[in-house]
C-alpha cells in the first residue's frame, strides 16, 4: 500500500513539473506526443464545444483560456508548425494572433467524419501518401461543413464505409481546412466524389457522377473492383480440391445462392488470403457435400485443408459482412502471448533457436484486428505473428515504450525490437515486417539502452526521429537497408523517438528529424548528406577507412617524414573557397578510384585550421594539389598539378608517377610472353595512341593489372607501331582487351570497367581450374 501512494506522489510531482510549464500545447489539448492529425482535432473539437466563450459566459478568462487551446490546435495541426513547436518551443508561436469561429461553427461545421473510425479524414499534408498507395482503392468525398447536401450525406457516406470495409478505403477532405488541396483538384461542387484505383497518380481520380444513394455508390464501387472468382466445373475441381476454397453453391436447388454484389463483396476481403469460387453443377455439389444432408440449405461453404485433409464448414446464409464473420472465426487466431513467453522468445532469437515474430500490442478486443491478423500469416510466412494484450503486460508494454495501440513491433534474429512507424495498413504491417526482420542489425532504443551503448565501445549509428515526421518516415527503410551492410561488430544501428524521449532528445542537441549521427567512443559525427542507403553506407565507410586522410598537425609529421615506397596527393583548400568545393567530389571520386594502389595516400588540408602548414609550404592559392613522389623521403621533392579538377585526370596524373604492372610489349616480347607459359595466363590492352578511348582507358587497365597482380601478368600493346601483328591477331577496335590462357587459347573481353573485367577474369581463370580439376 504504501509502495503504491510514494508512486503516486511521485507521480503527481511529475505532474506537477510537467503542468507548471507555461502552455504546453499537448498538454492543453490533453493529447500525447505523438497523436496523430485526426487525434488532434477530435481533442480539439471536444475542447472547443466545452470551452468556448459563448457557453461560458460567467468566467471572465474563458476568452483567453479559449485562444490558447486555439492557437495550439492551429500550431499542431500542421506538420511544419509542430516540428518547429516541438524543437524550439512555442517562442516562434508567441504573438501570433489567433481568431476565433462560434460556437455554432464547432458544433456543426467542425469536420463531419472526424469521429468516424471507417472514414479517414485526409489533409493536404496526406493525402497523396494516402491515395496514392500501390495497394488501396480509395474514395474520397470533398465536402464543405457549411453545404447542406454534405450533412445530408453524411450517414450514407458512413454506412457506405461499413458495408465496404476491407474493399475499398473511404476519405473524406473538409475543403473549408484544406481549400488549396480541394483548389488543386479542381473540386467545383460539394459533395464531389473522387474515386481512385490502386497505384494511381493524383489527378487520375475518377469523378463520381451517378446519383448519390446508397444502392448506386455501392454497385459503382463494386463495378470497379476487379476480383477473380472462379468458375469451378467437376474437372477443375479435382484439381482444386487440394486448396482452401470458399465456395458458393449456386446450382438449380441452391435458391439461398447470394447475389453476384455480395459474392464479388466476399471475394474482395478475402483477396489474397482465400480464393473464391462458384459450383453451378448439382451432382458436384452433391458431391463434394455428401455427408452433410442439409447441403442443400446451405450455400456457401469454407473448404479448409488441416494437415492434407479437407474440412467442409457450411456458412450461414447472411449479407457479405456476417459470411466474412463466420469465415474467419473459423481460420485460427494467432496465438496470445505473456510477458515470460515473450521474453522466452527473445532469448530463443539471441541464440538463433527461433523464426522472427512480428507481435501486436493492443488494448481492448483483438477482434477488431481480425482481418489484419488472419490475413498476414499468407502474405509473410515465414514470420511469427502474436499478439500482446497490454493491460495484462502493462509491465513489458511500458518497458518497451508501447504507447499507442494497435503497435505493431518485430523482434528479430539476435533478438533487435524494432517498432513500426507507418499505418495499420495489412500491407504496410507486412512489407514493415519483412524488411525489419531482415535488418538485424537496427534496434529500437530507449534513452537507457543509449547510455549503456555509449560507454559499449561498440559504435553506433543512430537515427533520431519523430514518427510524425514525413522525411523520418521516408529514411527509415532507407536505413533498414544501410544497416545490412555491416556486421554488428562493426558498427550497430539504432532509432531514438524523440517525441516519446523529447527532453532526452533535446539534451543530446538534437534539433532537427530525423537527425542521424555516429557515435563511436567519445567521437561523434553528424550524418548531413541527402538521407539514402548509399550516402549512409558511404558515409560510414569513409569515417571506418576514410578515402581522403584530413591532415592535422600529426598526420603531417607523417607526411613530412614520409618513406621512399609511398607517393602523398595533397589537396590545400580553404573552407570558403568555390573552386574547393567543386573540386571536392572529384577529388573523392579519385580517391577511391586509386584504393588498390596501396602506396598512394590522398589526403587535404584545411588551410584555415592548420593556416601554419600551408604558410610553410607557400602555399599561396586554393585549391593547390601536390604530389609528393615514391623515390624521395618526405616534402623532398614535389610535383604540382595543373590540369583539369576531374577525376579521371587526377588518377593518370598520380599514376604517371608509380610504376606499373602492365608491361610494354612488342610483337616478339608478345610471342615470347605467350609461348612461355610462365608468363600465362596474360591479359592484354591492344590500343592506338590516337584513340580518345584508349587514353581514357589506361588508367582502368592499370587498375586491373594491379588488382590481378600474382593470378594474371599484364601487358599492353601499342598497335600503331606494330600495326601488322595486331592485324594477324585480329584485333579490329580499339583497345581490346584479352585473356590469353594458351597460346591458341584466348578470351576477348568486354571493357566496361575495372569491376567488370575483373569479374571476368575471375570468372575464367576459376573456370580453367575446375576444368583442370576434371582431369
Ligand atoms: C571507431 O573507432 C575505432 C578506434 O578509433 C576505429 O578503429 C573504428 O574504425 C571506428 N569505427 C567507426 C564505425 O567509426
Amino acid at each position: 500500500m504504501k509502495h503504491s501512494i510514494y508512486v503516486c506522489v511521485l507521480f503527481a510531482f511529475w505532474c506537477l513539473v510537467q503542468a507548471d510549464k507555461p502552455a504546453d500545447y499537448y498538454n492543453l489539448l490533453n493529447i500525447p506526443r505523438d497523436a496523430t492529425v485526426q487525434e488532434i482535432r477530435k481533442a480539439f473539437k471536444n475542447l472547443a464545444l466545452k470551452m468556448h466563450p459563448d457557453k461560458n459566459k460567467e468566467d471572465p478568462e474563458a476568452e483567453q483560456k479559449f485562444i490558447k487551446i486555439a492557437k495550439a490546435y492551429d500550431v499542431l495541426k500542421d506538420p511544419t508548425t509542430r516540428k518547429q513547436y516541438d524543437l524550439y518551443g512555442d517562442e516562434e508561436f508567441k504573438n501570433q494572433k489567433n481568431k476565433y469561429h462560434s460556437y455554432t461553427y464547432y458544433r456543426d461545421h467542425f469536420g463531419i467524419y472526424d469521429d468516424d473510425p471507417l472514414i479517414t479524414t485526409l489533409s493536404k499534408n496526406d493525402y497523396e501518401i494516402n491515395v496514392l498507395d500501390q495497394s488501396q482503392v480509395w474514395f474520397v468525398n470533398f465536402y464543405s461543413p457549411r453545404c447542406h447536401h454534405c450533412h445530408e450525406m453524411a450517414p450514407m457516406w458512413r454506412k457506405l464505409a461499413t458495408e465496404l470495409e476491407g474493399i475499398v478505403r473511404i476519405a473524406a477532405v473538409n475543403c473549408e481546412e484544406d481549400y488549396a488541396l480541394c483548389y488543386q483538384l479542381s473540386i467545383d461542387a460539394y459533395p464531389s466524389l473522387l474515386y481512385y484505383e490502386k497505384d494511381s497518380h493524383l489527378y487520375d481520380g475518377e469523378k463520381y457522377r451517378g446519383p448519390k444513394t446508397l444502392e448506386a455508390l455501392k454497385n459503382y464501387v463494386l463495378s470497379k473492383v476487379n476480383v477473380h472468382i472462379e468458375e469451378i466445373d467437376p474437372d477443375k475441381w479435382n484439381q482444386l480440391k487440394n486448396k482452401e476454397w470458399v465456395i458458393f453453391f449456386c446450382s438449380t436447388v441452391h435458391a439461398k445462392c447470394p447475389d453476384k454484389g455480395t459474392i464479388k463483396e466476399v471475394a474482395a476481403s478475402l483477396e489474397g488470403l482465400l480464393p473464391v469460387g462458384i459450383i453451378r453443377n448439382i451432382r458436384l455439389c452433391e458431391d463434394i457435400l455428401k455427408n452433410d444432408k442439409w447441403y442443400s440449405t446451405y450455400s456457401v461453404v469454407f473448404w479448409q485443408i488441416i494437415d492434407g485433409t479437407s474440412k467442409s464448414h457450411l456458412i450461414e446464409y447472411g449479407d457479405s459482412k456476417q459470411i466474412l464473420n463466420q469465415i474467419l472465426n473459423i481460420l485460427p487466431h494467432p496465438p496470445s502471448l505473456d510477458e515470460n513467453q515473450f521474453q522466452d522468445l527473445r532469448t530463443k532469437l539471441r541464440l538463433g533457436t527461433e523464426k522472427p515474430w512480428l507481435i501486436c500490442f493492443y488494448l481492448g478486443t483483438a477482434r477488431e484486428l481480425d482481418l489484419e491478423l488472419k490475413r498476414l500469416p499468407s502474405i509473410i510466412p515465414t514470420i511469427n505473428i502474436g499478439l500482446i494484450h497490454c493491460g495484462k503486460s502493462s509491465a513489458l508494454c511500458s518497458a518497451l515504450h508501447i504507447t499507442r495501440y494497435p503497435t505493431w513491433a518485430v523482434v528479430k534474429d539476435g533478438g533487435a525490437f524494432e517498432i513500426h512507424q507507418g499505418r495499420d495498413v495489412l500491407h504496410e504491417i507486412a512489407a514493415f515486417a519483412r524488411d525489419s526482420t531482415k535488418s538485424t542489425n537496427l534496434h529500437a532504443l530507449s534513452p537507457s539502452d543509449f547510455d549503456h551503448i555509449k560507454d559499449a565501445g561498440t559504435p553506433w549509428y543512430i537515427d533520431w526521429y519523430a514518427p510524425w515526421c514525413p522525411p523520418c518516415k521516408k529514411l527509415t527503410p532507407e536505413l533498414r537497408r544501410a544497416s545490412q551492410h555491416f556486421e554488428p561488430d562493426t558498427v550497430q544501428f539504432g532509432m531514438i523517438d524523440c517525441t516519446l524521449h523529447n527532453s532526452f532528445c533535446s539534451k543530446q542537441g538534437i534539433n532537427s528529424y530525423p537527425s542521424m549521427i555516429l557515435y563511436n567512443n567519445s567521437v561523434t559525427r553528424r550524418f548531413s548528406g541527402p538521407p539514402n542507403e548509399a550516402e549512409i553506407v558511404a558515409f560510414i565507410q569513409d569515417v571506418i577507412k576514410p578515402v581522403v586522410v584530413n591532415i592535422d598537425d600529426d598526420s603531417f609529421g607523417q607526411l613530412a617524414n614520409k618513406p621512399v615506397d609511398e607517393l602523398w596527393i595533397v589537396n590545400y583548400f580553404a573552407p570558403w573557397c568555390r573552386a574547393c568545393h567543386l573540386m571536392e567530389l572529384e577529388y573523392r571520386n579519385f580517391a577511391k578510384s586509386v584504393t588498390e594502389f596501396k602506396e598512394i595516400i590522398v589526403a587535404k588540408v584545411n588551410c584555415e585550421t592548420y593556416w601554419e602548414i600551408c604558410n610553410n609550404q607557400h602555399i599561396t592559392g586554393y585549391p593547390t594539389v601536390r604530389l609528393y613522389p615514391m623515390g624521395s623521403k618526405g616534402l623532398s621533392s614535389v610535383a604540382i598539378y595543373n590540369g583539369e579538377r576531374k577525376a579521371p585526370a587526377f588518377k593518370q596524373w598520380a599514376l604517371s608517377f608509380i610504376p606499373s604492372k602492365v608491361e610494354t610489349l612488342d610483337e616478339h616480347k608478345f610471342i615470347r610472353a605467350v609461348i612461355d607459359e610462365t608468363n600465362l595466363p596474360l591479359l592484354v590492352d591492344f590500343y592506338a595512341p590516337w584513340c580518345v578511348f584508349c587514353v581514357h582507358f589506361e588508367p582502368q587497365f592499370r587498375t586491373v593489372a594491379q588488382h590481378l597482380d600474382g593470378k594474371v601478368k599484364s601487358g599492353k600493346i601499342d598497335c600503331e607501331s606494330n600495326r601488322l601483328f595486331c592485324g594477324n591477331q585480329g584485333v579490329t577496335a580499339y583497345p581490346t582487351v584479352r585473356l590469353y590462357l594458351a597460346p591458341d587459347k584466348y578470351f576477348t573481353l568486354d571493357q566496361q570497367d575495372t569491376k567488370s573485367i575483373i569479374n571476368q577474369v575471375t570468372e575464367l581463370l576459376g573456370s580453367r581450374e575446375n576444368a583442370h580439376d576434371e582431369l
